[in-house]
């Protein structure tokens, strides 16, 4: 008999078929996520779960499932589960690291040249049919070339970042709990600094840790206090990093003078005052969207899955 597993939310067609060979699956929502309570029903009878980061995979989840095995989370981030729990009742929780790396940096690249030149507004003011004609002042934007970029969180995805930005001949700085050897700092051309430091003297500042206990509101209303006036915010990472309320009023008072979000702390509610706030850009939650990356991530989670099942021990186990 093939385990019974449950898929919260549709995946791309290629693992499904995969995991329809091994696996007797249930879906959760085609279009929607599931409800705590749905989930709870749900989840009662399954060996594996199968979850996208919006899931919160708490206690009283995994207390329901007597049989579960492995949470695999479709996200290299797995904020969303409660991993203390997982391996105090030895169930195993996987990841899917590495192959999203380049996708989300490519995503903080557009989204820094996106706020720098205001490519956003330009857009809608040409689209309204406001283009009457070259103007020396019209949407006036920030150079991004040679200008001091600073990474808070120098992981995969910081260092991945550091690399594009050698191409805009950046001076690039990092903040991160590990200071890089004198190798990689040469490779990735940055240099360590203090946050509030790195804060301070950045142009562009884009955040790229993990979310846990030490990283929530790691950018708070004060450090928020401490970038330029003219610096621009980047978040790809996750929204609680930052303190969202402190960031909207920081843009609306013009104390600093842009922002490119990602991830928002109470997705998919947006502090209201950001959405009228024409010096910042909104995406939602694309960093890792591209088909070529949901394909691998999905596969990579698949597969996890049905390793652990099989009592081999999954390839991106992140409950050791
Ligand atoms: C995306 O946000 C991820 O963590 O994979």
């Amino acid at each position: 008999m093939k385990p019974k597993v449950l898929i919260t939310r549709k995946i791309l067609p290629e693992a499904l078929e995969y995991l329809k060979k091994h696996t007797q699956y249930d879906i959760g929502g085609e279009k929607r996520n599931l409800t705590k309570k749905e989930l709870l029903e749900k989840i009662k009878d399954k060996e594996g779960i199968l979850t996208l980061l919006v899931d919160q995979i708490d206690r009283e989840v995994m207390d329901q499932a007597p049989s579960l095995k492995i949470i695999a989370n479709c996200a290299v981030g797995y904020n969303n589960i409660d991993i203390g729990y997982a391996k105090q009742k030895g169930i195993m929780v996987t990841n899917t690291p590495g192959i999203l790396t380049e996708t989300t940096a490519d995503l903080t690249m557009a989204l820094i040249m996106a706020v720098s030149r205001k490519i956003v507004p330009a857009d809608a003011f040409t689209r309204r049919k406001n283009f009457k004609g070259w103007e020396i002042d019209l949407f006036l934007g920030k150079e991004v070339t040679g200008k001091r970029l600073g990474i808070i969180g120098m992981g995969r995805i910081g260092k991945a970042v550091a690399l594009r930005a050698q191409g805009f001949r950046m001076d690039t700085v990092y903040s991160d709990p590990r200071i890089l050897t004198p190798e990689e700092e040469n490779k990735y051309k940055a240099a360590y600094l203090p946050l509030d430091e790195l804060l301070s003297t950045s142009d562009i500042v884009t955040i790229h840790t993990v979310l846990n206990s030490e990283t929530h509101h790691l950018v708070s209303k004060h450090k928020l206090s401490l970038m330029k006036k003219d610096a621009i915010l980047v978040n790809v990472s996750r929204g609680p990093v930052v303190e969202e309320r402190a960031l909207a009023e920081a843009l609306e008072k013009k104390q600093i003078w842009g922002a490119g979000l990602d991830v928002y702390e109470r997705e998919p509610e947006i502090e209201e005052k950001l959405y009228s706030l024409d010096n910042a850009v909104l995406l939602p939650h694309i960093g890792s969207a591209t088909y070529e990356t949901r394909l691998k991530m999905s596969m990579m989670a698949a597969k996890n899955l049905v390793q652990g099942l099989q009592g081999e021990t999954p390839d991106n186990l992140v409950t050791q």
